[in-house]
């Protein structure tokens, strides 16, 4: 008898890491970042990685994104093996496909919030009229309407990382990844821009990857994996009959 076919997946293809490890240093000094990861990230799902201070996540997350390429091991993304892409094609990958929330500092302390908003578009070819109409709408998506002249500095914490937010999502990527993106943040703040962060890349329709201290992410991600001493040590899912939210409705572009 066959198997029924599985539901299609949306918005194209997982991006799989198989086998992965990652040896920093010399051979008088090793360390075994990654001890053999395989982890699949489906379109739309946004997975939590989790574990203690050292034990690989951000190596991880690096290598999942062609920032770091890995000691050995693959990670595939639209059928291109993402380590042996030349430089430059990692360069536009990274650009066009990925988009990314790192833990604060990231913005440009001259250019307000709008036209940092902007940058990957800009950087794209995008015109700086189009590429600003778009940011701008993320970011009233994100609640910052009025504040698209802004400079970083007069921003909050929270505000800026939802600047941050925009900027990753604005080039419409297939992943977001974001490390720590709320760990200069007091606790609530942090769980609110967590919250914005998991909604509104669900409503771009990526799949987002974030590491994260916080334990109440499960709540936000689909899925929570926890490393130790760079190995995959566990895995859990949200309950699926959980409710969406409503801003998880429709796509903002
Ligand atoms: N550039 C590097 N050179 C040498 N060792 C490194 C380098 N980057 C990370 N490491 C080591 O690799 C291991 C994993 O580091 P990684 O930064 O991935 O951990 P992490 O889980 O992100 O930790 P944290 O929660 O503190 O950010 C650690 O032992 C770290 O010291
Ligand atoms: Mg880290």
């Amino acid at each position: 008898m066959t198997q029924p076919a599985p539901p299609p997946t949306p918005g194209g293809s997982p991006l799989v890491a198989t086998a992965l490890t990652k040896v920093y240093g010399t051979d008088q000094a090793t360390t075994h970042a990654l001890a053999g990861v395989s982890l699949t990230i489906h379109p739309g799902e946004s997975l939590a990685i989790m574990g203690p201070s050292g034990s690989g996540k951000t190596t991880l997350l690096h290598c999942l994104a062609g920032i770091l390429t890995p000691t050995s091991g693959t990670v595939a993304w639209r059928g291109e093996d993402v380590a042996t892409l030349s430089e430059t094609r990692r360069t536009v990958l990274r650009r066009q496909d990925f988009g990314f929330v790192f833990q604060s500092g990231q913005l440009l302390p001259e250019l307000p919030a709008v036209e940092n908003a902007a940058l990957p578009l800009m950087l794209a070819g995008t015109t700086r009229a189009e590429a600003t109409a778009v940011a701008a709408r993320w970011l009233a998506h994100l609640g910052l309407a009025g504040m698209e002249q802004r400079r970083p500095g007069e921003l909050s914490g929270g505000q800026a990382q939802r600047v941050a937010i925009a900027r990753a999502l604005v080039g419409s990527p297939g992943v977001v990844f974001a490390d720590e993106p709320t760990g200069a943040l007091d606790q609530s703040t942090g769980a609110e821009v967590l919250d914005v962060l998991t909604h509104a890349t669900r409503a771009s329709g990526a799949a987002l990857v974030v590491v994260t201290h916080d334990a109440g992410v499960a709540r936000h991600c689909s899925r929570t994996v926890t490393m130790r001493d760079g190995r995959i040590s566990g895995e859990f899912r949200a309950d699926p009959t959980r409710s969406a939210s409503p801003t998880d409705q429709g796509a903002v572009r």
